[in-house]
């Protein structure tokens, strides 16, 4: 597999998933740990579809489920192993924990997500934004996507927390200011990759 490690952010809408995985991809660079930043859903073939089919309304969730697997398959082989293989440190902002909290809200299928979404690889640390949909969704001016309500981020954060407890996300509190978040993203990272590999 290579000496790679990936960590995947995760949270709901506005918990501050794009602005962390980026700062923490910076961060890495800056102290010589060669990293690269990647998302979902991604750019590829099924990606662009899942992102057109994402926006209509009447949409089959248990559909949506499956591209969003099949997108993460995709991006499994094409980026993420690639790049631990190189022994990268890989960040996803979003992965597998994205589809098991949003998906099984959307299709009531708690297991079925679970099994469609078994040859998603666990990423090795996973961080868990944790905010109140109202806070999350204030930082976001405008509301892109019918996953944006505030009724249904309650229930994909407690998914979310159900999660954590159960596959041992760690979870940060995502309501204090970007300086402050990150700082605590940095360490528990930090904590992590010290056991990992022999970085200074
Ligand atoms: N801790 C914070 N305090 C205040 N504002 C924040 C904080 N974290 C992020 N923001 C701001 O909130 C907005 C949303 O953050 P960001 O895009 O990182 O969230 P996200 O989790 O990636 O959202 P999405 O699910 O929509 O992709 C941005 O304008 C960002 O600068
Ligand atoms: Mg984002």
């Amino acid at each position: 597999m290579g000496g790679g490690v990936f960590i995947s952010i995760e949270g709901i809408d506005g918990s501050g998933k794009t602005t962390h995985s980026k700062k923490l991809v910076k961060w890495l660079s800056k102290h010589g740990v060669r990293s690269l930043y990647t998302r979902e859903p991604t750019n590829g073939a099924v990606g662009r579809i899942l992102k057109s089919i994402v926006k209509r309304r009447d949409v089959d969730s248990r559909v949506e489920a499956l591209l969003f697997a099949a997108d993460r398959l995709e991006h499994l082989n094409r980026i993420i192993l690639p790049y631990l293989e190189k022994s990268y440190v890989v960040v996803s902002d979003r992965y597998v924990y994205s589809s098991l909290a949003y998906q099984t809200v959307t299709t009531g299928e708690r297991k079925w997500v679970r099994e469609i979404n078994k040859f998603a690889r666990k990423p090795d640390l996973t961080l868990l934004l944790d905010v109140e949909p109202k806070v999350g969704l204030s930082r976001i001016r405008r509301h892109r996507t019918r996953f944006e309500e505030e009724s249904f981020l309650e229930r994909v954060r407690e998914e979310y927390l159900r999660l954590a407890e159960e596959d041992g996300l760690i979870v940060i509190d995502a309501s204090k200011n970007i300086g402050e978040v990150f700082h605590e993203v940095v360490r528990v990272v930090g904590e992590h990759l010290k056991h990992e590999s022999p970085l200074a």
